[in-house]
């Protein structure tokens, strides 16, 4: 009969049910956000006049003594206790005495965790900012030195356009600057306190909350006390914010996969961030980006685990919430890795420029500078100018060159009003270059671009 709640029991709770109620062995992760939230509690308590000050320098200093024990190892964390929440207000009372039993006025293990978790997926919003912004500086250090490297451009997984490396990077750039503002905002929208909403319904007790929320880095309390204990928006967001983040990475790691694959030879991943295989010795496997590629799959599942533990939940807290840790928890952790090593994948991989530029000179890929030439030098209508064109491919096809290589008296055989001028605008280079629309693949578009991220990223 050594738990806290057992006032109103005359059995002992049975190891099988401390098994199945626990969360300790989880939520132990949360034990410096708990001591702050107490902290925090104690002094508001305590500057209302529901506590004197020998007490409060008696819950402070035992709540330290507990955070040395924590932080050294030597506390002991058992399942009986249930949660840290309670195992942490236990040895405070074993360490002080009566002070220790007075902490828990004017609270509830409901606002307790809410403050907890809530405190803890705050603070893993801004370190997950960092870790992008860390990540995109490490694309735009490779960006900067392939404005100029052509590459083929893809739509359907086929050559489409002449693009330039940099230009497809900046793409994932512009995915992880989204990823910082939904962060960002998760942050903003979430920075509430709960503490004081107590089990459901607030306090008789004199409280202070606004000077709890201060001492705790919150920027507002929060309006309705039933809402609070049983909010798990803050859980879910990170959640779909990881899962949007990791869903950019799997992309860009899917295209590391073929990058590094013969077919393609774009990069070869160094051999610090690559794996061999145990029966083909010439084997040099791309095991970074796949398994990033395979995590995507258990963030998403704690996305829709957490979902699913939300939805019939009738008002306000029941233990179903217990269940909101372990997924958050495991998101973070393969977020935070995720980041880290993709941004050294990056770092050490070495791009093969001339692959690429080699590929772009396949499957005619300034076809559309030719029609574009027709209709822009010719004043051919655009329908008529596609079909002249379509036969200079077919040409090229039987010469069994690309049409950025087809001489002019082909061309000129298929139609008598294209010029010398034309050559020009079936360049690779040149097609590239030629897009300088806003927003486009042109090398000084692209420039303009990495300027704009890296001045993102920089504060
Ligand atoms: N361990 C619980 C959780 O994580 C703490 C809150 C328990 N509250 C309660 N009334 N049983 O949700």
């Amino acid at each position: 009969m050594d738990k806290m709640w057992s006032g109103r029991f005359s059995a002992s709770a049975s190891t099988l049910l401390d098994k199945f109620n626990a969360s300790i062995m989880f939520d132990r992760k949360l034990y410096r956000e708990d001591i702050e939230g107490s902290i925090a509690h104690a002094t508001m308590l305590e500057n209302q006049g529901i506590l004197n000050s020998t007490e409060l320098l008696q819950i402070m200093d035992g709540l330290n003594q507990v955070l040395q024990e924590i932080e050294s190892g030597e506390f002991e964390w058992k399942i009986s206790d249930e949660d840290l929440h309670m195992a942490i207000e236990k040895r405070l009372t074993a360490i002080i005495g009566d002070a220790g039993k007075k902490l828990h006025t004017a609270r509830s293990r409901n606002d307790q965790v809410a403050v907890d978790f809530r405190r803890f997926v705050l603070r893993k919003n801004r370190e997950i900012i960092e870790a992008i912004k860390l990540l995109m500086r490490e694309i735009l250090v490779v960006a900067e030195k392939h404005t100029e490297t052509l590459m083929p451009g893809m739509t359907h997984l086929q050559h489409a356009q002449p693009i330039n490396f940099a230009f497809h990077l900046g793409a994932y750039l512009s995915m992880f600057k989204r990823d910082i503002e939904r962060f960002e905002s998760s942050y903003t929208r979430n920075n509430v306190s709960p503490l004081g909403c107590a089990a459901l319904a607030g306090t008789p007790h004199a409280i202070d909350r606004s000077m709890t929320a201060e001492l705790l880095g919150f920027d507002s309390v929060s309006v309705n006390c039933l809402d609070t204990v049983s909010d798990r928006d803050f859980a879910l967001e990170i959640l779909f914010n990881i899962s949007t983040m990791m869903m950019h990475i799997s992309r860009l790691s899917e295209e590391l996969v073929m990058w590094s694959s013969y077919e393609f030879g774009f990069v070869e991943l160094s051999d610090e961030y690559s794996t061999g295989s145990s029966i083909m010795p010439q084997k040099k496997n791309p095991d970074v980006p796949e398994l990033l590629r395979g995590k995507t799959g258990r963030v998403y599942g704690s996305l829709m685990g957490l979902l699913t533990v939300m939805k019939g939940l009738p008002l306000a807290y029941n233990k179903d919430t217990q269940e909101d840790k372990e997924g958050v928890f495991d998101a973070v952790e393969t977020a935070e890795i995720s980041l880290e090593i993709l941004k050294e994948a990056i770092k050490t991989m070495q791009v093969k420029a001339h692959n690429m530029k080699n590929a772009s000179k396949i499957g005619h890929l300034s076809a559309t500078d030719l029609a574009d030439y027709l209709v822009e030098k010719c004043g051919i209508p655009f329908r008529e100018a596609h079909f002249i064109t379509g036969k200079a491919v077919a040409k090229s096809e039987e010469l069994k060159i690309d049409l950025s290589d087809i001489e002019l008296h082909y061309l000129q055989a298929i139609d008598s009003r294209i010029n010398a001028d034309v050559l020009k605008f079936l360049s690779i280079e040149n097609s590239m270059n030629a897009r300088v629309s806003f927003g486009g693949t042109a090398t000084v578009r692209t420039k303009e671009q990495l300027d704009y991220f890296k001045n993102y990223i920089k504060d």
